[in-house]
């Protein structure tokens, strides 16, 4: 199987997806290592699954390039093959997008190009949009700039939260996110 590095801030719900997905007979890919910026609960389900973690805390280091030189290390450590960012709140830097490149990819909760950055689901909701969702797609050095490898729409209800909005998106998400890593790592 192909491996993939997965980096998460959270709660960890698109790992445990790809994790799930990983541990079914015949999976083309294997998640080889998890990686956070903070002590994440999403760690847990890595640490249950046997699969190793590492935690590179920005505040570790005495600046953003060095910490983002850690971070490639770390990642690098693992020997992925494809990069995923499932929830990771930061953004990457030059030293991780050029160990891997065209080999990143991010999900986001929101229809791109509309809602980038930290807030999708939050914004979408403040516009008033009638219809959002969740949109897989390339990392590049741009805030969620990258091409758009999937896309799934999501109503937005009347009495919607943040909350509410997000729990409903993130069911789509981690479903096409599984997706996705399952054909960007299938032979062809
Ligand atoms: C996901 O909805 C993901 O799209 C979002 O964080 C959530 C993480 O959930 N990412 C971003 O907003 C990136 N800008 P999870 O930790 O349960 O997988």
């Amino acid at each position: 199987p192909v491996p993939v590095a997965v980096l998460i801030s959270g709660t960890g719900s698109n790992l445990a997806a790809l994790l799930a997905a990983a541990a079914r007979p015949g999976a083309p890919f294997a998640v080889c290592g998890v990686l956070a910026d903070s002590e994440a609960p999403g760690l847990d389900h890595a640490r249950r699954a046997g699969v190793p973690t590492a935690v590179v805390p920005l505040a570790d280091f005495s600046d953003r390039p060095a910490w983002d030189e850690a971070l490639a290390a770390a990642v690098r450590a693992v020997r992925p093959r494809l990069v995923v960012l499932a929830g990771f709140m930061r953004l990457v830097g030059a030293p991780l997008l050029e160990a891997f490149p065209h080999a990143i990819i991010n999900t986001h909760p929101a229809l791109l190009p509309s809602f980038p950055g930290a807030h999708g689901v939050r914004d979408a909701l403040a516009y008033g949009v009638k219809v959002t969702g969740a949109s897989v797609i390339e990392v590049d050095a741009g805030v969620d700039t990258g091409r758009i490898l999937a896309q799934q729409a999501v109503a937005v209800h009347d009495d919607d939260t943040e909350a509410t909005l997000h729990e409903r998106i993130k069911e789509v998400e981690r479903v096409m996110l599984v997706d996705v890593v399952t054909s960007l790592t299938s032979p062809p």
